[in-house]
Formats: structure tokens, C-alpha cells, sequence
């Protein structure tokens, strides 16, 4: 029996994964635990999930670490999730350097506790000259934020004369976007069951294939992403579109 991954078709794969890793309170609290210790272990599958996509060659893979409703959490496990997001950093950049990984982050900068954003600098920076796959972190980001943020900037350029009202399209409002550099995900990825977007790249995600697992974020692995992969190049993306025209 072949593989998952000797199954995968090299030349369908998706350029650019995003993934809403979700479900590490749960895996924690049945196992008897504080969610902040499903957090910990969250930590093992963004590991193999960018391992995987690194190896296979795709180009971007976008992780919602942190959402802005993410701040209303207790302050004990916002607390512990920044100081996770600090130590992780520091013990991975290495690892994303022998691997050719740039690191981008998209979200509110300003938001974020200075010394996480200067551990996140530090890493982008030295990273920075990477080739291979953009490993970007959704961190204290929400979409409708990230659009209302782009409508307002546009409406400074209209206002200062650098663009025209008649030039603003899907093409250009993408620019103003945190994801100006990336192509749209072709694929999506929820773990935990939960069948919602939670305010995740409302606008790049408008054809994106939507892939829902049950299982939870600590749990999954390099197998689990390549069934979603698989699950993908079998389905036929029409783009409003007929059958018979693709
Ligand atoms: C996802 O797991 C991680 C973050 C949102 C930071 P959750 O913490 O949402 O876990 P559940 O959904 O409560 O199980
Ligand atoms: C979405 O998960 C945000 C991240 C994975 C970072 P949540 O667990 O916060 O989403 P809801 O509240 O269940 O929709
Ligand atoms: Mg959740």
C-alpha cells in the first residue's frame, strides 16, 4: 500500500495552506489538564505541519495562532500563550534556518506585548533571506480588522491623490491587505470539529477549499495534512464555472 505522501500528485499541490489550529483547551482538559498545557503540546503539531509543507515544497502556509477575541481570554492563559509564542520562537528559529523557512507574521503589531514583537522582528529578520516556505503566524489578527484597516488606508490614498476612486478593484484592495505578497490559500484547514471561520482571511479565502477534521490541534500530524491534501487534488474547483470547462 502506497504512502499518503507517495499518493500526493507533486504537481497539484496548493501553493499556500492556511490553517485554524484549534482544539488544544479541549485536548487538554480530557486528558485532566489546564489548557494552557494543550497549548505547550499545540506546539509539536505546528512543528511537523511546517515540516511537511516545507518538504513538499509549497510555498506558503498561514497558521491562526491568535486571533483579536483571543485577548478576552483569562489573562492567565493570554499570558501563558505570549510567553509560549516568545519561547517557541527562540528555540525554533534554528530549526527554520537549516529548513530555508522565512517567518512572516500578519495582524496587529501594535497589539502585540513589545518583547513578543521583538523576538518576532528578530526572527523575521534573520530569516528574512529565506527561499524556501513563507511560514506566516495569524497573531493577534482578525479579518474584519484587516479590512477595515485596508479600506482606511485606501481611503488616505484617495484622499492624498496617490489613486483614483475608479481604480480600486479586487486586484488593488488585495494589496492593502496583510497578505499583498501571498497568493489566495487554496486550501483550508480547521482541526477540532468546529465547522466556523472564526473572522480568518474572510476575503482571501472567497474560493478556497474548506477542509474540517475532528481532530484536535496537539494530535495532529504530518498524515493528518497529507489526507487534507489529498482530500483537495480530489476535488474539482469550478470558479463559478461548469464541469465540461475545466
Ligand atoms: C486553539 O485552541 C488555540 C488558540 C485559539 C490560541 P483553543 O485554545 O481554542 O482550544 P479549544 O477550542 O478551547 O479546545
Ligand atoms: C480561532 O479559534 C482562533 C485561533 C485558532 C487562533 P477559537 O477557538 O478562538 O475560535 P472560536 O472562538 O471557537 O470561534
Ligand atoms: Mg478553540
Amino acid at each position: 500500500m502506497e504512502s499518503l505522501k507517495d499518493q500526493l500528485i507533486r504537481e497539484k499541490l496548493p501553493r499556500h495552506v492556511a490553517v485554524i489550529m484549534d482544539g488544544n483547551g479541549r485536548w487538554a482538559q480530557k486528558k485532566g489538564n489546564s489548557r494552557i498545557f494543550g497549548h505547550q503540546h499545540g506546539v509539536t503539531a505546528v512543528r511537523e505541519v511546517t515540516e511537511a509543507a516545507a518538504e513538499l515544497g509549497i510555498g506558503y502556509l498561514t497558521l491562526y495562532a491568535f486571533s483579536t477575541e483571543n485577548w478576552s481570554r483569562p489573562k492567565r492563559e493570554v499570558d501563558a500563550l505570549m510567553s509560549l509564542l516568545v519561547s517557541t520562537i527562540s528555540s525554533e528559529t534554528k530549526t527554520l534556518l537549516k529548513n530555508n523557512v522565512k517567518l512572516n507574521t500578519i495582524g496587529c503589531r501594535e497589539c502585540l506585548p513589545p518583547n513578543v514583537l521583538k523576538k518576532l522582528e528578530d526572527a523575521e529578520n534573520k530569516t528574512s533571506q529565506n527561499t524556501g516556505l513563507t511560514l506566516t503566524l495569524a497573531l493577534s489578527y482578525s479579518s474584519r480588522w484587516e479590512i477595515v484597516d485596508a479600506a482606511k488606508r485606501i481611503a488616505g490614498d484617495v484622499k492624498a491623490g496617490k489613486i483614483n476612486i475608479d481604480e480600486i478593484n479586487d486586484e488593488v484592495f488585495s494589496k492593502y491587505l496583510t497578505t499583498y505578497d501571498m497568493p489566495d490559500p487554496e486550501l483550508m484547514i480547521r482541526t477540532s470539529g468546529e465547522l466556523r471561520i472564526s473572522n480568518f482571511l474572510l476575503w482571501q479565502l472567497a474560493y478556497t477549499e474548506l477542509y474540517f477534521t475532528e481532530v484536535l490541534w496537539p494530535d495532529y500530524r504530518k498524515e493528518d495534512f497529507y489526507e487534507a491534501l489529498l482530500d483537495y487534488q480530489r476535488r474539482e474547483r469550478r470558479f463559478g464555472k461548469i464541469s465540461q470547462q475545466i
